[in-house]
């Protein structure tokens, strides 16, 4: 099967900013991107900077683009549109959530490998934690027909799931949407079920982690989107690499999404401070 992979033009290119909005505790950034490329995969992801205001010069960060995974794609008569779905938790996020219409978003991508299509007849289960919604979107939009299992810290963070279509089941920390429970609980009842599952997940480690082990225990195939820091996003540092059962990849090359059975453990470390 060919690799979910769309090469990405090698140069930096500006997007232009279509929308900002926010979305409880996250923001949805669009942006029209003219000349890129009109058919990224699913999983794949872009690095973005603001085309002005990145590192104010003495030692503000952020000094480097930041990975982002592309959560739709829209194909219009002069080019693509981009949605970004964004958590701010430092400066480069924070930067990227206040563009506003007509800025610049500076990109490249798109980078790296996405999702693989289900095996024949294998019923696809989508399973987000958090943030890691945003690249199961432009899946789901691909997909004839999936599950979606969602978790979430509270409603606010919720508010991603009225992004998806149909009627996604959605688990919170705190009770406040849906039951209190962890969204591995919705996949441990989906697996339970007697059916030929294909589950594609995003989120938080811990909860990769439990995925990746619950499918093991199974036999049941999963394709996990892991997050490691990516200081280039496209071979050159090193910095994202992550052990897997044939030696050490680049993350940013041979994944993000990598099948579960690749891997020992889906507890990848965080960034540093670039
Ligand atoms: C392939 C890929 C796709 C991603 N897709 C999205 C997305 O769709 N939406 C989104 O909001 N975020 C996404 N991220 C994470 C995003 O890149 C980071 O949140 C961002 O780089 C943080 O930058 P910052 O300057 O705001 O914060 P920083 O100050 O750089 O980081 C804040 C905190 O987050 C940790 N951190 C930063 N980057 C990562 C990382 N890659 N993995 C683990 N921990 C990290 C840092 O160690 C630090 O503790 C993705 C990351 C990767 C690698
Ligand atoms: S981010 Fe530089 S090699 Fe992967």
């Amino acid at each position: 099967m060919s690799e979910p992979r769309t090469l990405a033009p090698p140069e930096r290119r500006v997007a232009v900013v279509s929308g900002g909005e926010r979305l409880g505790a996250y923001h949805l950034v669009t942006a029209h991107d003219a000349s890129g490329p009109r058919d990224p995969r699913p999983g794949q992801f872009y690095m973005l900077a603001g085309d002005e205001c990145w590192g104010g010069g003495g030692d503000e960060r952020p000094y480097l683009p930041r990975a982002f995974s592309y959560a739709r794609a829209h194909v219009e008569p002069a080019g693509v549109s981009l949605a970004f779905l964004l958590e701010v938790v430092g400066p480069g996020t924070e930067q990227l959530a206040r563009l506003a219409p007509d800025d610049g978003l500076a990109l490249v991508g798109p980078l790296g490998i996405g999702f693989r299509p289900p095996p024949d007849g294998a019923h696809p289960v989508l399973v987000g934690g958090g943030i890691g919604a945003a690249p199961l979107l432009c899946l789901q939009e691909e997909l004839d027909e999936a599950t979606v299992l969602l978790g979430f810290r509270s409603a606010g963070h919720a508010q991603a799931a009225a992004l998806f279509s149909g009627e996604p089941k959605v688990v919170t920390d705190d009770g406040s949407v849906g039951r209190q429970a962890l969204v591995t609980e919705l996949l441990a009842s989906e697996l339970d079920a007697d059916a030929a599952l294909a589950i594609y997940a995003c989120g938080p480690p811990a909860m990769l982690e439990a995925v990746r082990a619950l499918c093991a225990e199974r036999g049941v195939p999963a394709q996990l989107a892991l997050e490691s820091g990516m200081a280039c996003g496209f071979g050159a540092c090193f910095g994202c690499v992550v052990r897997t059962t044939d030696g050490y990849v680049r993350l940013c090359l041979d994944g993000p999404v990598l099948d579960a059975d690749r891997l020992e453990t889906a507890q990848v470390a965080g960034a540093g401070h670039s």
